[in-house]
């Protein structure tokens, strides 16, 4: 099968969460790096444990929650109006400088987003970084009401394209959405925002590991579930030549 559609992962794919450290910082100077890390790291623990719970809840809630539990962890004090001031620092999250030129040109291929956020955040994010026109469809989670990795987020893709999924290349950064997808039977390319090697030379030099060190560690690497992707890439534009080479590129 060839395939049909591209599939991308948001928080991390096409967008740099790195990017809400102005945000953080400015509201708590000094403090930027380690209530980012701490942020994304409860924000996806949330929707895991919300997913094996039953117990959904939008992404904008699961932002602010785990946004509030990470400033009452290091004792900094803020209203809930402050709360939802700094999150929506992930509505505004810089699009990383390669995705509109990779987007352009897979245009062909049908394109499309497939995330935890809600809704109203994918709708935001994507029109402040002004690629609406280049996306056929933005697919959430909320659509099912259950976080990413659960099968029934991969097979709604599927569904709401109208496609097999062998005629889907899925393409995230993140070690469990890779999995997932891989996992689902998805073609799936992993975008490596760090190289291992760079990720290696960090930790082996680093006198402590700090907030950001650590969350490179932990969430920058393949994962070990079993379900790994089909090639790594190490920008999105990699794409073209991927699946101008067809069956190829897959070995399956
Ligand atoms: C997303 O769903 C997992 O952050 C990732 O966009």
């Amino acid at each position: 099968m060839t395939i049909k559609a591209v599939v991308f992962d948001a928080y991390g794919t096409l967008f740099d969460v790195q990017s809400v450290a102005r945000v953080t910082d400015a509201a708590f100077p000094g403090h930027g790096e380690v209530i980012t890390q701490i942020w994304r790291l409860k924000q996806l623990e949330y929707t895991w444990l919300r997913a094996l719970m039953g117990q959904y809840a939008d992404f904008w809630t699961v932002t602010q929650d785990s946004l509030a539990y990470t400033l009452d962890t290091l004792g900094l004090v803020a209203t809930p109006e402050l709360v939802a001031q700094i999150a929506e620092a992930y509505d505004a999250l810089a699009l990383y400088p390669e995705a509109l030129e990779a987007l352009d040109a897979l245009a062909p291929l049908r394109l499309a987003i497939f995330s935890n956020g809600s809704p109203a955040m994918l709708g935001r994010l994507v029109a402040q970084a002004g690629i609406e026109s280049r996306l056929e469809t933005v697919i959430s989670v909320d659509e099912i009401g259950v976080y990413k990795p659960d099968p029934r987020g991969y097979r709604h893709v599927e569904a709401r394209l109208g496609l097999g999924r062998d005629e889907i290349l899925f393409v995230s950064s993140n070690g469990f959405d890779i999995a997932g997808a891989r996992a689902h039977g998805f073609r799936v390319a992993r975008i490596a925002r760090l190289p291992a090697d760079a990720l290696r030379r960090e930790l082996a030099g680093a006198a402590t590991i700090g907030p950001a060190l650590m969350f490179k560690a932990l969430r920058l690497r393949p994962e070990r579930l079993g379900f790994d992707a089909d090639v790594t890439i190490a920008a999105l534009t990699d794409l073209v030549a991927l699946v101008a080479q067809g069956e190829d590129a897959w070995g399956r």
